[in-house]
């Protein structure tokens, strides 16, 4: 009788728990809390977050903070879902204090937090108070492409303060200059010349031949091949002899080789005939001594053999004496392409041949193809940009001192950029924004200089 009471009442015990057991949740135990362990893979912007298994977890609600008590949160890590036990933190900035802590989800059910990990980004601070020239310091210059109706009020202070070389982004060109055989018109050049002389700025000429930008009447010229070399020797000696001693540096020839390779087929091509590369250095050497005398080209990093060509040119006109001094890569890029790697490539052949290297145009778009088109600057490619620019410039800066030269930028603020006419969409692809204000860019610029 004793055992039968035993059964009854352990029976009546087993059903009152089936009953009260019978909602969505199965019998399983309470979770316990997550344990955040040491984080990882620590970069200046990135760490990765690590935490114990948690018995019957189904996933995991990750917070990154500035502070220690989460009073707020680094954007997109508030409770960020996750069912690994990791996480890759990105974004964030150089040497600066985060807290991460997680907990453990299992439907409505939740974990408390874990502890809270302390971790510290490599890298340093950097005083973004101080001008790129200043911060250069002298081991190359920092330069802008200006124009002269771009040389007062804001451009001016920027121009002043930020940088110590210009290139003229157009009115150095033959069509701005060549009026016809033996007439020149001085004005524009005149005036950045004054320009840059009245505010101790180097001056990098740019450029003696390009096959854009060529005058009309030397583009319908009907006289001999004789005659249009005669024009051009005079040209080219004309302008490098008006400002020798003016200017440091001078693009002789700029862009002669094709997208994929191949020398582009141009007038100065057809009309002084395949040696006319050589022809233009030599009377340019001829005309000044002391100026250095640049190739210019853009997209070599990512366009191997338009690179090849580059190369291949180069190195017959060293083979055959021909003054070539340094190498112009335009580097107008975007936050996408060409890799570091792929512009570090391109540099060491510049160096094998002993060239000084100049970054002579450099802008970043944050539009690039295969990307969607963003109509604002997002906080996302503001960082890219910003990243970008600091892989260029470090790099810039590693290459061996008497090899450096410049680093332009090509133009001072976004909206003047040429970026935006050319392929038609909005963009940001310079250091200043249509306030004349420093945008995270220029941190960047300034981050690939310590
Ligand atoms: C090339 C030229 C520059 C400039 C840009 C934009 O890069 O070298 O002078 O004109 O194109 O058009």
């Amino acid at each position: 009788m004793k055992n039968l009471i035993l059964f009854f009442i352990m029976s009546i015990a087993f059903l009152l728990n089936a009953c009260a057991n019978d909602g969505d949740e199965p019998d399983l135990p309470s979770l316990k809390n997550p344990v955040a362990t040491t984080p990882s893979d620590i970069t200046d912007n990135s760490f990765t977050a690590s935490w114990n298994f948690v018995s019957t977890a189904k996933s995991y609600r990750l917070d990154v903070s500035l502070q220690s008590d989460f009073t707020s949160f680094i954007e997109g890590y508030e409770s960020l879902e996750v069912t690994a036990l990791t996480a890759e933190v990105t974004d964030l900035t150089p040497a600066t204090e985060y807290y991460f802590r997680v907990k453990a989800v299992r439907e409505s059910a939740e974990s408390d937090f874990s502890n809270v990990v302390m971790v510290t980004t490599t890298g340093t601070i950097i005083d973004t108070d101080v001008n790129l020239k200043d911060k250069a310091a002298g081991n190359f210059f920092v330069g802008a492409a200006v124009s002269t109706n771009r040389l007062t009020g804001g451009y001016n202070d920027l121009l002043t303060n930020e940088f110590n070389s210009i290139t003229a982004e157009s009115e150095m060109k033959m069509r701005t200059i060549f009026l016809g055989p033996g007439d020149y018109d001085w004005t524009r050049p005149d005036a950045l010349v004054e320009y840059a002389t009245d505010n101790n700025l180097n001056i990098h000429g740019h450029a003696l031949v390009w096959h854009v930008e060529v005058p009309d009447w030397m583009t319908t010229f009907t006289g001999s091949n004789e005659e249009f070399e005669q024009i051009m020797e005079d040209y080219i000696k004309t302008v490098v002899t008006r400002y020798a001693g003016k200017i440091t540096s001078w693009d002789v020839v700029n862009e002669a080789i094709n997208d994929g390779g191949g020398v582009r087929n141009t007038i100065f091509l057809d009309k002084l005939g395949p040696d006319y590369i050589a022809k233009c250095f030599q009377w340019a050497r001829e005309a000044d001594p002391d100026v250095l005398l640049f190739y210019n080209d853009y997209n070599t990093p990512a366009d191997l053999t338009k690179q090849n060509d580059v190369y291949a040119l180069i190195d017959e006109l060293q083979a055959d004496n021909v003054p070539i001094d340094g190498l112009g890569l335009q580097m107008h890029i975007s936050i996408d392409s060409p890799t570091r790697q792929q512009i570090q490539d391109d540099v060491d052949k510049a160096l094998e041949r002993n060239l000084i290297v100049h970054f002579s145009e450099l802008d970043v778009r944050v539009n690039p193809d295969g990307r969607e088109i963003v109509g604002t600057l997002t906080e996302e490619r503001d960082f890219d940009q910003r990243l970008k620019y600091k892989e260029v410039v470090d790099l810039y800066n590693d290459i061996p001192d008497p090899f450096k030269y410049a680093i332009t930028v090509w133009g001072i603020r976004d909206p003047d950029s040429w970026i935006i006419n050319q392929y038609d969409r909005p963009d940001w692809p310079l250091l200043f924004d249509g306030s004349f204000n420093r945008k995270s860019a220029h941190t960047g610029f300034l981050e690939g200089l310590e």
